[in-house]
Formats: C-alpha cells, sequence, structure tokens
C-alpha cells in the first residue's frame, strides 16, 4: 500500500489517501485539542501511544465480532484503516455521571447509572456538539431509522466488551465516544466503527483511587497526561514498543 497525498487534517490525526481508493491511511500526531478546538498543545508520545492503543483495542472488538475500519498498524504513528463515509453523528454510552451530562443536569460527577445511558450528539465544533435525539437525525436526514439503531446497537456492544477488559485492569470505563458510517466498498452494508478508541474519546478512573486517566487530565490542567494514557495501556496489555 502506498501513502498518497494528504486528504484531511483533523485536531489530532491527518488523513492520507493511498493508491487503493478504498484505503486511507490513519497518522496520529501529537496534537492534543480540547473545548473543540479552544484548548491545543502538542503532548511528546502521544502519536505512537494512542496509534499502539487504538490498534490494540480494535483487535480486542473485532475478537468480539464488532466490525471496525481498522486493517492493520503500518508503523508507530499510523495505521491503514478502510476509507468511509461517516455519519455526521457521535454516539456517547455512560456508565457513570461525568462531564457535560453532569453539567446539563445539574448532577454530582461520580454518579454510576443503574444501567449504560446512550445519547447522541451533532458532529460540529462550530455549534460544540449539541445534543440531538433521533428524531432531529432522522427528520433531519443525518441517518436513517435503521443506521440509528445499528449505531446505539452498536455503542452498546461496545460497552459489553470494553468495560470488563478495563474492570480486569482496575480501571472503571465511565464513558467514551464513537462514531460510525460506511465503507466505500460496501455503501449498503451495515455499519462499521470508523473511529479511534483511545483515552482522547473516552473517561478512564482508576477504580480503587477514582484518579482521572484520560484526557481530562489535559482538559483540567492535571499534568502527566501521556504519563497516564500509557499506564492505562501497560494495565490492559497494549504492547507500547
Ligand atoms: P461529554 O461529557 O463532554 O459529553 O463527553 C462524553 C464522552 O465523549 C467523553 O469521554 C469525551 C467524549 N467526547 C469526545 O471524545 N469528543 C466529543 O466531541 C464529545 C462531545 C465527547
Ligand atoms: N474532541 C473535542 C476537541 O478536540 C472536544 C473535547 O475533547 O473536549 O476539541
Amino acid at each position: 500500500m502506498e501513502k498518497r497525498e494528504e486528504r484531511y487534517r483533523g485536531k489530532a490525526k491527518t488523513v492520507y489517501g493511498t493508491d487503493d481508493p478504498k484505503f486511507v491511511i490513519m497518522h496520529y500526531r501529537d496534537d492534543v485539542s480540547a473545548f473543540d478546538g479552544a484548548k491545543l498543545a502538542k503532548l511528546e508520545q502521544k502519536g505512537e501511544t494512542n496509534n499502539r492503543f487504538n490498534a490494540y483495542v480494535m483487535g480486542r472488538l473485532a475478537g468480539a465480532g464488532i466490525r471496525t475500519h481498522f486493517v492493520r498498524m503500518l508503523n508507530d504513528r499510523e495505521s491503514l484503516v478502510k476509507a468511509m463515509r461517516m455519519l455526521p453523528v457521535e454516539c456517547v454510552v455512560r456508565n457513570v455521571v461525568a462531564g457535560s451530562m453532569a453539567k446539563r443536569y445539574g448532577l454530582e460527577e461520580g454518579m454510576r447509572l443503574p444501567e449504560p445511558l446512550f445519547e447522541f450528539f451533532l458532529k460540529s465544533d462550530a455549534l460544540h456538539d449539541p445534543l440531538v435525539n433521533d428524531d432531529h437525525i432522522r427528520i433531519l436526514g443525518w441517518a436513517t431509522a435503521d443506521e440509528i439503531a445499528q449505531m446505539k446497537a452498536l455503542t452498546h456492544r461496545v460497552n459489553a466488551v470494553l468495560r470488563p477488559m478495563f474492570s480486569d485492569a482496575g480501571i472503571d470505563l465511565v464513558d467514551y465516544k464513537l462514531e460510525f458510517g460506511h465503507p466505500l466498498d460496501d455503501p449498503y452494508g451495515p455499519i462499521v466503527l470508523g473511529d479511534e478508541f483511545t483515552p482522547d474519546g473516552c473517561r478512564l478512573w482508576d477504580a480503587q483511587s477514582a484518579e482521572k486517566m484520560d484526557k481530562d487530565r489535559f482538559r483540567r490542567d492535571l499534568g502527566n497526561v501521556i504519563g497516564k494514557y500509557r499506564e492505562v495501556a501497560t494495565r490492559i496489555g497494549v504492547p507500547l514498543d
């Protein structure tokens, strides 16, 4: 597979084309962003840490029969993935109240939910990813009723795989965000996970101490961001080098 032109530069990753239109390369940079791009920095070793973390988690998800865009890691900072047409919504599952949910409903961070709770957000930095419901998505044409059902089912299935994986390492999976789409080579087939899973897009708390081990360390200026990402990686068994 040959690397070609830069296609898209996101806040933390750059997408490159390849000589096969059905595949693209995800390059994990050292950039970190929060609050929809309002807070930016570079963190040494972030790119390689997240690339390896993601490759490991994608392997665990594939092992559980969850369809993902991931093909294989190419080098320290790059992975080959299927080219996708993404649905413009973000899927969040929460096991514990934190972040925007705590703020929106005036709840204490750390309240355990009696069952995993699903939320949709519209993917738009300019609008700060507003909360939306099934009707917004279906009636405004962002996704069909069937795609909505599949996104919910798959996001919950990911929880069923990853929550015990983290819990076995003494870590609570508090919440996470996922995005889905259709691979270009199967535009009418079932939807596929087209996103990374790294500590950038989830909340992970040490089960004993409740210490934050995810991107909230950067959002809230807690320091040692990548040190904690790498500690999580080591605890769940990600080979870091
Ligand atoms: P929130 O509490 O800010 O709504 O975020 C819930 C979870 O989803 C949290 O783990 C962070 C993640 N997330 C992202 O990674 N990117 C996003 O744009 C949003 C809205 C959430
Ligand atoms: N992922 C978004 C950003 O990079 C929001 C966040 O994580 O706070 O700005």
